[in-house]
């Protein structure tokens, strides 16, 4: 199965601009129980590098781009998201890094789940472990 699973949120703009809807359990594949956003990164400065246990998420940029590298420490892929509506699916036990943030750039996430550190698995070769015990 492919690593990079895309969710196309309906574009509902007319002549006054763009409207996005997400809704939960209807176009956003999960009850979104948190939103967090990510703005004024640095082009050279990555992020993300963990992995959740159960948490999905859905990450667009609405502005701007970035490089996503996916990996489920079989295979590794990398995709940009540039478009608003467009949002890429963050499963759990997927390794994922964000790299090359436009200076513009700003990321919308929808999580499934509250914000729970227990849930990360911060370290490569803990993730890569944890895969293998599966
Ligand atoms: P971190 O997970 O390092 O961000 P990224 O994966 O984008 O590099 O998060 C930075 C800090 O913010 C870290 O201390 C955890 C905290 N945090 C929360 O408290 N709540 C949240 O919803 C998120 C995403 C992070």
């Amino acid at each position: 199965m492919s690593l990079i699973e895309w969710v196309e949120l309906p574009n509902l703009g007319d002549h006054r601009g763009a409207l996005v809807v997400a809704e939960a359990n209807k176009n956003v594949p999960f009850d979104i129980k948190r939103v967090y956003y990510i703005l004024d990164s640095k082009p050279d400065v990555p992020r993300g590098f963990h992995a959740h246990q159960e948490l999905e998420q859905l990450a667009f940029c609405i502005k701007g781009s970035c490089k996503m590298i996916m990996d489920n420490g079989l295979e590794k892929q990398e995709v940009i998201i540039s478009e608003p509506n467009k949002g890429l699916i963050i499963p759990p036990l997927v390794w994922h890094e964000m790299h090359e943030f436009s200076e513009d750039c700003v990321m919308l996430v929808f999580a499934s789940d509250y914000y729970d550190e227990n849930d990360y698995i911060r370290n490569y070769e803990e993730f890569r472990n944890f895969r293998e015990a599966l």
